[in-house]
């Protein structure tokens, strides 16, 4: 059977994590196949918010395997602390967590030079989490990583000071403290811990589940506006965050991608620095930030707030072969009268495009919106697709034609039952997905 994918289609932070862990009872496997500590992913039932960084987001439902990928960065430390986190909910972890023999593992120096790039970069700055995905990702390219595989080997600790050294000295160049005692006791604390999971050449477990009637959801991290091809570079991640990096970042091949699941909040949202064409400085954007709640999952900071970006969205669905569009966040827009969305840019000579160029990053695209009718009512109590209010049906229905795709689940709501998935819409297996 082919493995379906799920992936943001913004700058992150869409809600993936939630509709991973709401979908996951329909699959054998959920994959992470890309990024590393730099992803928070919020899952929220019985009354409990829970926010995962390493560990794929089905780990909370029994029986499914879990699968950190080869295309994954791996911090130790960050992993350990988050395992023995979930300690406390009775999860079969050690016997359901498998991890890539292939990921790239993070350095305490891999952190502490993401630190100094950024902070060389002054009023440039990306806005990185700092967790070391930059450099951990060059280290990879420039074939000097090191793998969650070499911690087998006597001789993991050589390796791991030839690449000390190398850091130090980079280090050193841009004049960065490197105080590394604390840092280091942990990290190697943190190998020995690692050690005693399932270490695994992952891509065969993955293509044995393809093989077999097994199903398998890729679970993706960031967004596409983050990836490093085409995201708004260089203000983007180090990763292929698209459908493409489920390839490499597990390794299946392109034939055997079945769904491709869009995610995107009914606005827009990013966290750190770079182009925003529908960013709000407003009341509506004060609005939205508030009412969403938009504050990041892994470093708390407050995410920037827009109208929904059509061209931007046309631009990430034809990229990765969206199938079917989910859309989050819905009941954040209840508050308001009227909802606008960018249908297009407007360049200086007065021309419209509905493309998302190169130059985005030139800032020199005005939005121009279609304003709607808000439903302007509470979505608390509605658990059907055709008993939501009438203007946000039309709303969903422009979007799926400007789109060309269908939305086929709304999330009303943080919670695992605010999830609203449309009539008749069918499964990997051909079942009706149900509300679960
Ligand atoms: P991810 O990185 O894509 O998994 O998303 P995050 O967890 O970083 O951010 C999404 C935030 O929105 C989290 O706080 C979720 O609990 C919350 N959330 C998800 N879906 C909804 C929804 O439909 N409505 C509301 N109000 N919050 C939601
Ligand atoms: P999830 O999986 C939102 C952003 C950072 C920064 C840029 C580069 O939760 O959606 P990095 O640490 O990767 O070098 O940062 O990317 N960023 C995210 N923004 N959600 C994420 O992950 C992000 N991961 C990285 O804020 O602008
Ligand atoms: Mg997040």
């Amino acid at each position: 059977m082919s493995i379906d994918v799920l992936l943001g289609l913004q700058w992150g932070d869409e809600g993936k994590g939630k509709i991973v862990d709401y979908l996951a009872p329909k699959y054998d496997v959920v994959a992470r196949f890309q990024g590393g500590p730099n992803a928070g992913h919020t899952l929220e039932f019985d009354g409990i918010k829970h926010v995962l960084h390493q560990i794929p987001s089905g780990v909370f439902r029994p029986q499914i395997k879990n699968i950190i990928g080869n295309g994954v960065v791996l911090d130790p430390v960050i992993f350990k602390k988050e395992i023995l986190g979930l300690g406390q909910y009775n999860l079969e972890i050690k016997k359901n967590l498998f991890i890539s023999k292939k990921a790239q593992l993070i350095l305490p120096t891999h952190q502490l030079l993401d630190e100094a790039y950024e902070e060389a970069k002054g009023d440039k700055k990306i806005g990185s989490t700092k967790k070391g995905i930059g450099p951990t990702y060059q280290d990879k390219i420039a074939r000097l990583g090191l793998r969650v595989g070499d911690i087998l080997s006597a001789d993991f600790k050589d390796k791991y000071n030839e690449l000390l050294k190398a850091h130090i000295a980079i280090l050193k160049f841009y004049n960065y403290p490197c105080d590394l005692e604390t840092k280091e006791r942990d990290f190697f604390e943190a190998i020995d811990f690692l050690k005693k999971f399932n270490l695994v050449d992952s891509e065969y477990m993955i293509n044995d589940a393809i093989n077999s009637d097994a199903t398998v959801l890729a679970e993706g991290a960031q967004g596409s506006l983050l990836d490093v091809d085409f995201g708004s570079y260089p203000f983007v991640t180090s990763s292929s965050t698209m459908a493409a990096g489920a390839c490499t970042g597990l390794g299946v091949a392109p034939k055997n991608i079945g769904e491709v699941f869009g995610i995107f909040k009914a606005y827009c949202t990013r966290v750190g620095s770079g182009p925003f064409p529908t960013e709000l400085f407003d009341e509506a954007g004060s609005m939205m930030q508030k009412e969403g709640n938009e504050f990041g999952a892994t470093t708390g900071r407050p995410r920037r707030c827009g109208w929904l970006d059509l061209p931007a969205l046309k631009y990430t669905i034809m990229i990765n072969g969206v199938t079917q569009l989910f859309m989050m966040k819905v009941d954040v827009l209840s508050i308001f009268k009227e909802i606008k969305v960018c249908t297009h840019y407007e360049l200086k000579d007065g021309t419209c495009i509905d493309r998302f160029p190169c130059e985005i990053t030139n800032g020199k695209f005005k939005p121009v919106f279609k304003t709607f009718r808000g439903w302007h009512t509470s979505l608390e109590n509605v658990y059907d697709f055709d008993a939501l209010p009438a203007a946000l049906l039309d709303y969903i229905s422009f979007l799926e034609k400007a789109l060309k795709t269908p939305v086929n689940i709304v999330s009303v709501g943080p919670d695992r039952t605010q999830t609203i998935i449309r009539n008749g819409v069918l499964g990997e297996r051909g079942e009706v997905w149900g509300v679960i």
